[in-house]
């Protein structure tokens, strides 16, 4: 695989290369959803053919990750099939000190929240710039809504006092539909002092079903940055 040119993109592809080196021949994976993790999927996919890496299986997190995984030949199994996932490998949105997360950049986060809580070791792979001191500071918190539930949701977030905005298309008009067929809102609020609290609160909405606030989940943080024109990997646990 040629390294990237573009610096942003290079920390990205570092870093899923060096999360997928952490991966051991027999393990169950759960594989991530955006643009870090399929670097990550490229690289074990790479591993499978080198024959450095045997017998493993991945868990999707989304149809963008399934069609990677058959793209790279990365084996595929299901939560039915399974009663563990060793490692769960995904990018972030947000990271804060205490390794609180938002995701759903991709609006994945509700696969991924089952898959990545269900793994024994959850690795989050970023690069620089989604190392933040305080959820919410840079991006908004994703929530997935059955689209019957659309307006009193959006109402419930706003006198939650958030600013709630349905996520529209690129280059499809109308709403982003998730991969279980449901629409995303994409909230603004002012500071998020509690974000464990507020995850639970988004949650008891009837009509939500997953919001993008991993709390109290990760075990390491692997992050991409270029340091003196060479990209280098930081780790970050807890
Ligand atoms: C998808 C996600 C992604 O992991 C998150 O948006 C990060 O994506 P990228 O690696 O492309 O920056 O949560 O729902």
């Amino acid at each position: 695989m040629a390294a990237e040119k573009d610096p942003a993109k290079l920390s990205k592809q570092q870093v899923g290369y060096a999360a997928a080196d952490r991966v051991k021949s027999g393990m169950i994976v759960g594989l991530g959803t955006g643009s870090t993790a399929a670097y990550m999927i490229e690289a074990l996919g790479d591993r499978i053919k080198a024959g450095t890496l045997k017998d493993i299986k991945g868990v999707t997190t989304s149809f963008q990750g399934e069609v990677l995984a058959k793209q790279y030949g990365v084996p595929l199994t299901t939560l039915d099939e399974i009663d563990r996932i060793d490692v769960a490998i995904d990018g972030a949105d947000e990271v804060d000190p205490q390794l609180n997360l938002i995701k759903g950049g991709g609006a994945a986060h509700t696969r991924e929240k089952i898959v990545d809580y269900l793994a024994e070791q959850f690795i989050v792979v970023v690069d620089g710039s989604k190392i933040v001191d305080k959820l919410g500071s840079t991006f908004r918190v994703p929530v997935e809504v059955l689209p019957m539930a659309i307006t009193p949701v959006m109402r419930a977030i706003a006198k939650l006092g958030g600013e709630p905005e349905l996520r529209m298309g690129v280059r499809k008009a109308g709403p982003v539909i998730t991969d279980q067929g449901n629409m995303v809102i994409d909230v603004k609020f002012n500071t998020i002092d509690n974000p464990g609290e507020l995850e639970k609160t988004l949650n008891n909405i009837p009509g939500v079903l997953e919001n993008g606030l991993f709390i109290g989940v990760t075990d390491l943080v692997l992050v991409g940055e270029i340091k003196d024109g060479q990209p280098i990997i930081r780790e970050i646990t807890k």
